[in-house]
């Protein structure tokens, strides 16, 4: 992959924000991410395969205190994202897929199955990633090492990655995610996608490994922010565990 340089960066993103699905800009250093997300084989990022069972939350329904409270938690933990976990065991049986597979596996194909398929695919695989991207909240909490590098290198301050991130989040009609992931061109992006769908899916808007994820569903927020999403996204910096994204970016250097 060859980096491109400061001006045409700055060029690509004033066009693709201008054209709306996503920022994209060279991921430098990293000519051996990305290899292809359609087969086991050549799935890298195995620390990261997600089953199809609901895993324990890493924290209690309070831990991430004050900046999402704990009845919201404990409703979108135990409620919400368990449904999703039951609802598509329910439709891998209807369906007969190989429970061998992976859920990545499947939602790497999603459009040979059912709606449900899809919704309640990417509605597991969001909340299982979704609980571990995040920690108890710390002032300035920021990434460090090269994760921070690639981010100030690629969207010129720290400041400005979460300013765009958070536009995506705050501009998603509906429901839906905002994502922090590499596509399939071995490049680091910002982007959104509609309601349960991430960028494994081979029908999403947008397509790579996602890094980081943003629930923006009303449900996430509603009980503590009501309307006010842009108040939840800024709130949710502080909660981001970085350490995470970290590893999951690292796991694309195997
Ligand atoms: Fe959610």
């Amino acid at each position: 992959m060859t980096t491109p340089n400061k001006t045409n960066r700055r060029t690509f993103i004033s066009q693709t924000v201008k054209g709306g699905l996503a920022v994209t800009v060279g991921l430098s250093a990293a000519a051996p991410l990305l290899q292809s997300f359609t087969t086991k084989e050549n799935t890298i990022a195995t620390n990261f395969k997600t089953g199809f069972d609901q895993q324990p939350l890493p924290y209690p329904y309070n831990a991430l205190e004050d900046v999402i409270d704990a009845m919201t938690m404990e409703i979108h933990y135990s409620k919400h994202a368990a449904a999703y976990s039951k609802n598509l065991k329910d439709a891998v049986a209807a369906e007969k897929v190989d429970v061998t597979t992976s859920l990545e596996d499947v939602l790497a194909n999603v459009s040979k199955y059912s709606a449900k398929m899809r919704n309640n695919g990417g509605g597991h695989y969001n909340h299982e990633m979704f609980w571990q991207c995040m920690r108890p909240k710390t002032e300035n909490n920021r990434p460090t090492g090269k994760l921070m590098e690639a981010i100030e290198k690629q969207f010129f301050s720290f400041d400005n990655f979460k300013k765009q991130f958070a536009e995506f989040g705050k501009n998603r009609f509906g429901s839906g995610w905002a994502w922090l992931y590499i596509n399939k061109d071995n490049l680091i992006t910002i982007g959104s996608t509609t309601n349960q769908d991430n960028p494994l899916m081979d029908i999403a808007e947008i397509k790579g490994f996602p890094l980081l994820g943003l629930d923006v569903w009303e449900h996430a927020y509603y009980l503590k922010y009501q309307n006010k999403r842009a108040d939840y996204i800024e709130a949710w910096w502080k909660v981001v565990n970085w350490d995470y994204v970290q590893q999951r970016m690292d796991s694309y250097k195997m």
